[in-house]
């Protein structure tokens, strides 16, 4: 199936703004190869930065990916460690990478609990890259959706306390702003590899109206022939928001 581009079609609705992924399958991706779980990791780092880059070449503006979740410190110390190590190595390589390749990347999530060495990185990597305009790719790290919509409540609830604000203040439109997700539009594509039905407490408040694509390819095998094809599934599906079809 083709994908019409923004750029070729000239209609700004034919691709999403933004896209969101939850990097599922590089565990089964390693299992299957013989390999450790974390050479999965490894693969599917670099996954992220193919699609980052395909991302942008097509001309979407927002890349949302799903790094670590707030359960999975859950996971063995050793894997824990693994990724948190990856993740250091990937910044390093790539914060020259990412200002030449003209992308902004942002962190999404608590990261004041991950070690001092990987937050040095990740505010320096926000320091490179945050005068880019165009595409930015955000790093969910340490993210949890309900978390994040806790947080949002305690913080606005802070602001009450504190005479600044004022209950009826809270709507639809200003709760966002507490999110950590504050200033971007909602993803209008969730792509989910690695076959799992689920959400696993991603981007809870953001995906209401999404819609959702799963594939079983798994996460180290998501090429850029595989984003085309989530994205000409995209571009076929009849968004109502609740309301009725234009079409009908
Ligand atoms: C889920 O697959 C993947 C993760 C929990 C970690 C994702 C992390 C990376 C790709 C590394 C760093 C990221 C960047 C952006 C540089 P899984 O382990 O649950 O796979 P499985 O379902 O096959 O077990």
């Amino acid at each position: 199936m083709a994908i019409f581009s923004a750029k070729q079609a000239g209609q700004a609705t034919s691709l999403p703004r933004h896209v969101a992924v939850i990097m599922d399958g590089n565990g089964r991706w390693a299992t299957r190869r013989g390999l450790p779980r974390t050479a999965g990791h490894k693969a599917g780092a670099e996954t992220f930065r193919t699609i980052a880059t395909y991302c942008r070449d097509l001309g979407l503006e927002y890349l949302t990916v799903y790094a670590f979740s707030t359960e999975n410190w859950k996971r063995p110390k050793a894997e824990v460690d693994a990724i948190m190590s990856l993740l250091d190595q990937y910044l390093h390589e790539s914060i020259e990478k990412m200002a030449r390749d003209r992308i902004r990347l942002r962190f999404l999530g608590d990261t004041t609990v991950l070690s001092p060495k990987l937050r040095q990185l990740i505010a320096e990597t926000d320091e490179i890259t945050r005068h880019i305009e165009g595409f930015q790719a955000n790093v969910c790290l340490n993210y949890g959706g309900r978390d994040e919509i806790v947080r949002a409540a305690r913080q606005f609830a802070r602001e009450c306390v504190a005479g600044q604000r004022s209950p009826d203040e809270l709507t639809e439109a200003t709760f966002p702003s507490y999110l950590w997700s504050a200033g971007i539009p909602d993803p209008e594509l969730l792509i989910r590899p690695g076959g799992e039905l689920r959400i696993s407490n991603y981007l809870l408040w953001q995906i209401a109206y999404s819609e959702i694509y799963v594939t079983d390819t798994l996460w180290p095998d998501f090429d850029a022939g595989a984003l085309d094809e989530a994205l000409a599934w995209y571009q076929t599906r009849d968004r109502r928001f609740g309301g009725l079809s234009g079409k009908k």
